[in-house]
């Protein structure tokens, strides 16, 4: 088995996400012998025991499964949007990245006032292009200004998280100026116009900081009944919010003719590869997902309990998942779903997930299985998936699959130009080139 073969070579380092991780813990698991005997929901079986055996049949079981996430893990979204959303251009810049690109700011207003919470889309296009160009879409951690260098960037007025790591990057919980360019090895923006793509980003705090606040920042008020003061134990939390925000982002570019709205890749990393899966779980207008390192509560399956599980995830960030997702701390056989059937909801659509060797905390194999174990519904939709001889978790820095993609690369939890240039090759193929 080519899978398990890999799985032996890989010598694992433990490292932590340079967001706001916890301490390592102690008493984590990595040891494959002591993952407990599991058994998994068959996302081809109904709820009542009926088998799915038609592609006619799979829109019902997809919402039976979508319905499941909803209530057990990531809570409802309550609606699509708002009446008053709107959108307001703020920047043009023709010249950026030398001459290459065009860079955009738009800020969407999600109701009909002009006040926060609002979020500031950044839009970095080819400047030759011929006409709409396909796009990725994703939230960072830090701001737009810490994707790249230039001062032309707005740097954002929102909160910031401020941590002993953050320095003169951060003050007062405002970003500075020292800020600016400090992520941007993980937007390579030169590669991406330069293959035809556009990249559209914004801050994902802009959406709902990512503090537990009991939410009273962020979207989820705008939501709230008379007298509502947090979402029910079955209503959304920060991760739902983010993706209806990445849901937002791709209604402002249904309305920008320099975008092919029906081209755009929705990407997340770690908390945000959970994010994009949810969004292009429940949003079928994005017409690839991309799950960059998510692990626990993205693309690992919950019932392996490698390295982070359900219950030091639910303690560590209680306000990611709803609050029902709590009955399933050190209880995972019970749920009712698992993350394999997260990347089958955006069957027939191509999802690519990836891994990195030193991401132990993220369970690669577990992320790789998901993606596996989805494959049935792609069959059955006429899809092959992860495609032939794709048995095992391929060797360490081979990409894999067809409408399911797959690679698990050296090095740490991160999003690198290697990935990047394994999601442009996988949007080629499924978007047609950037042209
Ligand atoms: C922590 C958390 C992960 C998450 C990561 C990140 O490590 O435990 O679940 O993916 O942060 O978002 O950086």
């Amino acid at each position: 088995m080519r899978g398990l073969a890999a799985a032996c070579l890989i010598s694992f380092t433990m490292t932590f996400p340079d967001e706001d991780s916890p301490a390592a813990p102690a008493d984590a698991n990595y040891d494959e012998a002591k993952i407990p005997k599991y058994t998994l929901p068959d996302p081809l079986i109904e709820e009542d025991g009926s088998p799915v055996t038609t592609p006619e049949d799979w829109p019902e079981r997809r919402a039976e499964i979508l319905a499941l996430f909803e209530e057990h893990v990531y809570g409802k979204t309550p609606e699509a949007k708002l009446p008053g959303l709107h959108f307001e251009a703020r920047k043009e810049v023709p010249g950026f990245l030398d001459g290459k690109a065009v860079l955009k700011e738009v800020r969407v207003y999600f109701t009909e006032k002009n006040e926060r919470p609002y979020m500031d889309l950044m839009l970095v296009l080819p400047a030759d292009a011929k006409g709409p160009v396909p796009a990725f879409l994703l939230l960072n951690f830090s701001g737009n200004h810490s994707i790249h260098p230039s001062p032309e960037i707005t740097l954002p007025d929102a909160w910031m998280r401020e941590t002993s790591k953050t320095g003169d990057l951060v003050k007062d919980h405002r970003a500075q100026e020292a800020a600016r360019g400090f992520k941007a090895s993980r937007f390579p923006l030169e590669t991406i116009v330069s293959r035809g793509y556009g990249l559209v980003t914004a801050y994902y705090g802009d959406i709902d900081p990512d503090f537990d606040d009991g939410f009273q920042n962020g979207v989820h008020p705008l939501f709230y009944a008379e007298d509502q003061k947090a979402p029910k134990p079955d209503e959304w939390g920060s991760i739902g919010a983010w993706a209806w925000g990445l849901s937002r982002a791709l209604d402002y570019l249904e309305t920008d003719a320099a975008v092919d709205a029906e081209k755009v890749a929705v990407l997340g990393h770690s908390r945000l590869g959970k994010t994009s899966l949810w969004a292009g779980a429940q949003d079928e207008r994005f017409a690839v997902v991309i799950s960059n390192d998510s692990g626990c509560g993205g693309a690992a399956l919950s019932r392996r309990r490698i390295g982070e599980t359900v219950g030091r995830i639910n303690e560590n960030f209680p306000h990611w998942f709803c609050d029902n997702f709590n009955q399933y701390s050190g209880n995972e056989d019970a749920l009712p779903v698992d993350q394999h059937e997260l990347i089958a909801l955006v069957a027939p659509r191509p999802v690519y997930v990836a891994s990195a060797v030193g991401d132990e905390w993220a369970d690669p194999k577990g992320e790789f299985l998901s993606a596996k174990l989805a494959e049935p519904v792609y069959k059955l939709l006429g899809k092959p998936g992860l495609g032939e001889g794709v048995e095992g978790q391929p060797p360490v820095d081979h990409p894999v699959g067809e409408t399911i993609g797959y690679h698990i690369r050296t090095g740490e939890h991160d999003l690198t130009l290697y990935d990047w240039e394994r999601y442009l090759d996988f949007a080629d193929r499924h978007l047609g080139k950037g042209e």
